[in-house]
């Protein structure tokens, strides 16, 4: 059971158990080239995995299902919003960038690590408490995501997140990566 899902209504919490996933792969990026266990090769595997087995689906379940919802009951021309999907951009162009490019570095790894991290804190911190307080509970309720976003937790490599969390473990200074007085630790 995470530790997210005690103050997240039912409805988003499958995208906040998602944001678990995103916030380990944010730590590998933020580590990559720090020592073998984190080398360019194996992080780039991390990131394949993650946003091939749910994170591309989970951005395009926020962007199709979740944010027209909101549309209906609020505006999307605010700050919060603009800022979550200027960063669906930035995250998709440095994830493309990761997987495709023989150019890249472990520099895009440490900036996608930190625009990740900070793209999970926005929306569990910001955006998702809007939501939940804008949209009337009975629409909240219907809402479904697609199976790509549950399977997730099956999915995810187990061993690659005990190396995380123990590289979490091992450095008080990510303690500030939790969401808001949360540990990433399911
Ligand atoms: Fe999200
Ligand atoms: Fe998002």
């Amino acid at each position: 059971m995470d530790k997210f899902s005690g103050r997240r209504s039912e409805a988003l919490s499958p995208l906040t158990r998602h944001h678990h996933h995103a916030l380990v792969i944010a730590l590998n990026l933020r580590r990559a080239g720090s020592n073998e266990t984190y080398s360019f090769n194996r992080v780039q595997q991390d990131l394949k995995e993650f946003w091939e087995e749910g994170g591309q689906d989970h951005f395009q379940q926020e962007e199709e299902i979740l944010l027209p919802l909101f549309s209906r009951f609020a505006s999307l021309e605010q700050d919060d919003i603009i800022r979550m999907l200027l960063q669906h951009v930035q995250i998709r162009a440095a994830v493309g960038l990761l997987l495709n490019n023989p150019e890249a570095n472990v520099d895009i790894m440490h900036h996608l690590g930190e625009l990740l991290a900070d793209h999970v804190h926005l929306e569990e911190n910001r955006v998702f408490p809007m939501i939940e307080q804008t949209i009337p509970e009975e629409e909240l309720h219907q809402l479904t995501f697609h199976q790509g976003i549950t399977e997730t937790d099956r999915s995810f490599s187990h061993a690659r997140e005990d190396r995380a969390r123990q590289a979490q473990r091992d450095n008080s200074r990510l303690d500030s990566d939790t969401i808001e007085g949360s540990s990433t630790e399911a």
